[in-house]
């Protein structure tokens, strides 16, 4: 029987971030993956993906609208075909780096469906059939991550009404797209194919988009995205959805009350959330009993039954990469008899749209609802000279520091690269810094990174280019 100190179940971010620390640590470690590739969700059907059409729309939509205003006459033709196959490229040549970097630290990948057996008892069915039984000293570690959650009445077939995964590969631009769910994904891949041509209604249950991000922030969002040209159509649900050769009929009523209408599409984007993915793990073999809606609760990365842990989008907490990976390096540490430790307070989120959106720590309704003075900062592009330059000049910066300490409890930012410069904020706040920290810390001219300086001297009322 193969004995390994670690094994892990699951090789996306959370599980091949593991297993990586675990290498480096000295650990006799395997990874089971049943995909054929390695990097999980992210690297195959989402982060990686997405953010390749997301680049690339952004180029065709500039190409086609923006270069005149710079001076640089075109003819843009859209090559769809090419334009997955960029992706695909960037795909491939990130998940065999993965394979690299598990082979670099001694990891066996083994191919497979892994199931716990027992304590220390790991079973792996392969694609033949064919059953190895792992025996595992230390730790086995649970990253099976997350698949989308579905819509009663609503069958995702992958030709007309799709999930992520099928929105990241449509053969052609739908002249009309209905996306369900105004959440990270429906914005963002709705963005892509308004890019391309489509025409993107957003039909959304809350009366709101984006729940989770700053009330404020996400106004001024939604604002842009509606200029953009995406519809919205908030406080709607979607109760039937009829897929034919041409398109979908979908019904949709108000959340409050009303009459039924029906509203066609070529193509529909089911994206309301996604849920953990546990089936067939054997969890009842080691006692554990997921939550109501399918989660594994950790304390620290353990789970209920010893010598078994969990991390990343199958566990509580926000689904995404950088948390998995975060979770990953504490718990192989905390294994390893080190401290390892996550700060869940300082976990960034981007939406990678255009403006972007991107955020750290507490909102203004999260400090308000807790009952702690605050102050804000705030700035915004249109007085922040590359921006203005760049002719991008859109969104602001906000931040929010402790009324009595000047402590920076949270950062809102929507704008030009926001997704890029949240992370100052990040060391900031991992180093428990004052707003005056950062406004009295030398930002290069001419970057936007100098709209999070004016808006942390903005905290104490002593911005200087607005
Ligand atoms: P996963 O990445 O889901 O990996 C789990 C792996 O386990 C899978 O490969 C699965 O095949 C495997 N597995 C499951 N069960 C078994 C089993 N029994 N045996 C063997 N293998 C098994 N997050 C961001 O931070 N930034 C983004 O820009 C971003 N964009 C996204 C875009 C889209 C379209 C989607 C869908 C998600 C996006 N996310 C993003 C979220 C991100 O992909 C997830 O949070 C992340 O992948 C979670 O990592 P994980 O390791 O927990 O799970
Ligand atoms: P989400 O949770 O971000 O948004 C789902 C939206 O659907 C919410 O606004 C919700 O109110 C709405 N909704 C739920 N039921 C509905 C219904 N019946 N009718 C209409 N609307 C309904 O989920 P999403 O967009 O599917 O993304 C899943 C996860 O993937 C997110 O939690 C996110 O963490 C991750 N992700 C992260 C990205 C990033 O970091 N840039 C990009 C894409 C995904």
């Amino acid at each position: 029987m193969p004995q390994y100190d670690v094994v892990i179940i699951g090789g996306g971010p959370g599980g091949y971030n593991a297993a990586i620390r675990a290498g480096q640590l000295g650990m006799k470690v395997a990874c089971i993956e049943k995909r054929a590739t390695l990097g999980g969700t992210c690297l195959n059907v989402g982060c990686i993906p997405s953010k390749a059409l997301l680049h690339a729309s952004e180029y065709y939509e500039m190409a086609l609208k923006d270069f005149a205003g710079f001076g640089i006459d075109t003819t843009v033709k859209l090559n769809l075909p090419n334009m997955h196959k960029q992706k695909e490229a960037g795909v491939t040549a990130l998940t065999k780096g993965v394979e690299f970097l598990l082979k670099k630290n001694k990891v066996d990948w083994i191919k497979g469906s892994g199931a716990i057996a027992g304590a220390g008892k790991v079973v792996v069915k392969a694609e033949d059939g064919s059953e190895t039984t792992l025996d595992v000293a230390k730790a086995i570690v649970i990253a099976t991550g997350s698949e989308p959650a579905s819509l009663p009445g609503i069958t995702v077939d992958q030709m007309r009404i799709v999930d992520s995964t099928g929105a990241l590969a449509l053969a052609e631009v739908p002249k009309t797209l209905a996306v369900i769910g105004a959440g990270i994904i429906g914005l963002e891949l709705g963005s892509v194919w308004r890019r391309l041509g489509a025409e993107v209604t957003v039909i959304e249950f809350l009366d709101r988009i984006t729940p989770g991000m700053d009330e404020e922030t996400a106004k001024t969002f939604q604002r842009a995205l509606a200029k953009q040209g995406m519809v919205f159509r908030l406080g709607t649900k979607v109760t039937a959805a009829k897929a034919g050769d041409k398109g979908v009929e979908l019904t949709v009523e108000p959340v409050s009350g009303g009459a039924a209408e029906t509203l066609k599409a070529d193509y529909v984007l089911v994206c309301v959330g996604r849920r953990p993915f546990t089936e067939g793990l054997g969890l009842e073999n080691v006692g554990i009993k997921p939550d109501k809606r399918g989660f594994i609760e950790t304390d620290h990365g353990r789970t209920s039954a010893p010598g078994v842990w969990a991390i990343g989008d199958v566990t509580l907490g926000p689904m995404l990469a950088h948390k998995a990976e975060d979770e990953a390096v504490a718990v192989i540490e905390l294994i390893a008899g080190k401290a390892g430790h996550v700060n869940y307070d300082v976990i960034p989120s981007v939406v990678y749209t255009f403006p972007e959106v991107a955020w750290v720590g507490k909102t203004e309704e999260e400090l308000k609802a807790a009952g702690i003075a605050y102050k804000v900062g705030k700035f915004p592009f249109t007085a922040n000279a590359r921006a203005k330059v760049n002719d991008e000049a859109i969104g602001f910066v906000k931040v929010l520091a402790d009324a009595k300490t000047d402590r920076i409890l949270g950062a809102h930012m929507i704008g030009p690269d926001v997704g890029e410069m949240v992370a100052e904020w990040c060391v900031a706040m991992e180093f428990q810094a004052a707003s005056e920290d950062v406004a009295r810390t030398s930002h290069p001219h001419p970057t936007r990174s100098e709209a999070l300086r004016q808006a942390a001297m903005n905290v104490e009322g002593w911005t200087m280019q607005a």
